[in-house]
């Protein structure tokens, strides 16, 4: 999938059951497998990232079996992998690749780790430094600091003190911690720097506590694992929800109202990213805590409040912040954000691009990050975000549809860590409703949509008239009406403004000149290219705003808004179509007569009812309204009726 497209959402409620930690999944996966014993994961991640670690572990012989429904059996092997050599793809998992390279370089095999690009981007000579202090043979493959690394068999010098940086990432210390008891003896490490992202070195303690290895540490300075520490089976163990993804969630709840309550994370969580809740308590959410849940409701009066907040605690859930920042009042600085630079991409650079395609005003420095929210939500744009193969960028931005119609590019991304992510998000959300008419020509479905959403107060979408002004447009840049590229560049590019009695191309009015016998041609034209339909897709999208939209046109109902709630396929007998257009022509002062306008009719009928692009049809959803015999007035009230929406 290229893109989804997320409709603009009036609300947010339920429960979500949170998929696994990713970074408990990944820290318990390595232990049960280097530990004496059979362990039973439950609950346990199955994402991209979680994918990496089993398949190395899998490829390094530790046997893994998947017991269905997020449960997997690891048989350990007492802290000697039975495969010697091999090379292993990571990905872009950071989990996997800093723990793996600190178990393997003191594992005594020769080993390859590689990863996508952007995983050779990220820097992990600290780790590699720590580890030559006690003899490890790293070799880097590529740019010295970073991936890919060959690690060869070596004489390891255990004890003593190891000193690694913590300023960078967390993750170095995290590869090894865990590393360390595999040679026996007691080990200090002395972190140099300050230590950054605390919560996650607390998660690697836990886990390895769990796996029987005290490590003790004195400040965050200090940490020391002790003598003859052997990894041991805890048996069963049950990996608790992702706090990160459940930032999403729980900042759903904030701005869309909620209660939003997500299941798995509580009070009693190891994850540092549980505090997410408290900084959006700060923002004025309302939250709640259980043992295992967390629930989050938007203030109980009144719009959320921007803050400013160092975020070295929670710096994945921070990035849900600088969404929720623009539905705050006044802006929110996001401080100590300077891990972000090392992650997935640059987030600091990515996230202030993309909340800029928004409309907003955002200032970014080397560790932080401002956000100033809209005046208006109305004045958010509709954009298309693009993720940069980070899935956080594409959950949190997902966000942002709480303010407008929204594309997400490359949205798969979320498999890394959330793959149903976006099913799950749909299944709590409420969208903008959109009641879509279609229906043959001449059906009078133009003047119904208009005057049921003029009834109701929403918006109005002419498709048609895009198609028209797209044919204008291509007429006046020189490009042929069979052009398809040129067309559809044209079609993406269209200057339009719609306002109540006008219909302006690059700022002239052409609401008649669009009505032309010419232009009504090139329409049909034009609208015959898939690729122009394309480039018109999201332009149709972006009209859904709040309160509600009425959109008429070919496809309405099945391609552009399929989700409509209320779906109307307008007819007529092809005799009453074409007496109306009779009148119509009559009352303009045009000659015209009845037999070849019917015979007209009839063709066009048979024509768009057979092209293979759009033809006419009746979505199997949509609800039939036969207008032969009905007024204007009767028809409008039958497709208010069927909304069940009551004018204003
Ligand atoms: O509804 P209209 O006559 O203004 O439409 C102009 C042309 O565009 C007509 O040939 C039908 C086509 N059209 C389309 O293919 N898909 C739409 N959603 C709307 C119109």
């Amino acid at each position: 999938m290229d893109f989804l497209d997320l409709p603009p959402l009036t609300a947010a409620q339920g429960t979500i059951r949170l998929p696994g930690s990713k970074s408990i999944s990944n820290r318990v996966l390595l232990l049960a497998a280097l530990a004496e014993g059979e362990t039973e994961l439950r609950d346990l991640l199955e994402s991209d990232d979680t994918a990496r670690m089993l398949d190395a572990l899998r490829a390094l012989g530790v046997g893994v079996e998947a017991l269905g429904d997020h449960a997997y059996r690891v048989r350990g092997v007492g802290g000697r992998f039975p495969v010697r050599e091999g090379s292993f793809f990571l990905g872009n998992a950071g989990t996997a690749y800093r723990s793996l390279t600190g178990v393997l370089a003191l594992a005594g095999g020769n080993y390859t780790l590689t990863g996508v690009p952007r995983m050779h981007e990220r820097p992990i000579g600290d780790l590699v430094d720590a580890l030559r202090q006690i003899g490890a043979d790293i070799a880097y493959l590529g740019n010295t600091g970073y991936p890919p690394l060959e690690i060869r068999p070596a004489s390891i010098r255990p004890g003593g003190v190891v000193r690694v940086r913590g300023d960078v990432s967390s993750q170095f210390l995290t590869g090894l911690l865990m590393a360390l008891p595999l040679t026996g003896v007691e080990t200090t490490v002395e972190v140099v720097g300050e230590l950054i992202s605390k919560p996650y070195i607390e998660i690697t303690l836990a886990t390895m506590a769990r796996f029987g290895v005290p490590v003790t540490r004195s400040g965050w300075q200090r940490f020391s694992v002790p003598a003859g520490a052997v990894y041991r089976s805890p048996g069963v163990l049950h990996v608790e929800g992702d706090a990160s993804s459940a930032s999403y969630f729980l900042a759903l709840g904030a701005v869309g109202g909620g209660p939003l309550r997500v299941e798995g994370v509580g009070r009693d969580s190891i994850q540092g990213d549980v505090r997410f809740a408290e900084a959006l308590q700060q923002m004025g959410a309302r939250i709640e805590l259980g043992d295992n849940w967390i629930e989050a409701r938007a203030p109980a009066a009144g719009r959320l409040r921007g803050i400013a907040l160092d975020c070295n605690h929670i710096p994945d859930a921070a990035m849900t912040l600088a969404t929720v920042a623009l539905f705050a009042e006044g802006p929110t600085t996001l401080t100590n954000i300077a891990s972000w630079r090392v992650k997935e991409t640059d987030r600091i650079v990515a996230m202030a691009t993309e909340l800029r395609k928004l409309g907003v005003t955002v200032e970014e420095g080397g560790d932080f990050i401002r956000v100033h929210p809209p005046a208006r939500l109305a004045d958010l744009v509709p954009a298309a975000i693009d993720t940069y193969d980070d899935h956080r960028i594409a959950m949190c931005f997902s966000l942002a549809a709480f303010g407008t119609p929204l594309r997400i590019n490359e949205p798969n991304c979320v498999a890394k860590t959330f793959p149903d992510y976006f099913e799950r998000f749909t299944a709590v959300t409420a969208a903008v409703p959109v009641i879509a008419i279609d229906g043959p020509s001449a059906s009078g479905k133009g003047t119904v949509a208009a005057r049921v959403a003029a009834a109701l107060g929403w918006h109005y979408l002419d498709s048609g008239a895009l198609y028209r002004l797209t044919a204008l447009a291509a007429r006046r840049a020189g490009v042929d009406w069979d052009d398809e590229a040129g067309v559809a560049a044209i079609a993406a590019a269209l200057d339009v403004r719609f306002a109540e009695d006008s219909i302006r191309l690059a700022g002239e009015d052409v609401g008649e000149t669009i009505r032309s016998e010419e232009i009504s041609a090139g329409a049909s034209r034009v609208a015959a290219l898939p690729a122009v339909r394309q480039a018109l897709l999201f332009r149709q999208r972006a009209f859904r705003r709040a309160p509600g939209l009425v959109g008429d046109g070919r496809d309405m109902s099945t391609v552009i808004f399929p989700d409509a709630a209320t779906k109307v396929f307008l007819t007529a007998s092809v005799e009453a179509r074409a007496e109306r257009r009779y009148k119509q022509l009559i009352e303009k002062g045009m000659p015209a007569s009845i037999q070849p306008l019917l015979q007209d009719m009839r063709e066009r009928d048979e024509r768009d009812s057979q092209r293979s692009v759009a033809p006419l049809q009746q979505s199997a959803d949509a609800r039939l309204l036969d207008t032969t015999h009905l007024s204007i007035d009767q028809a409008v009230a039958e497709v208010l009726r069927f909304s069940g929406q009551s004018p204003r």
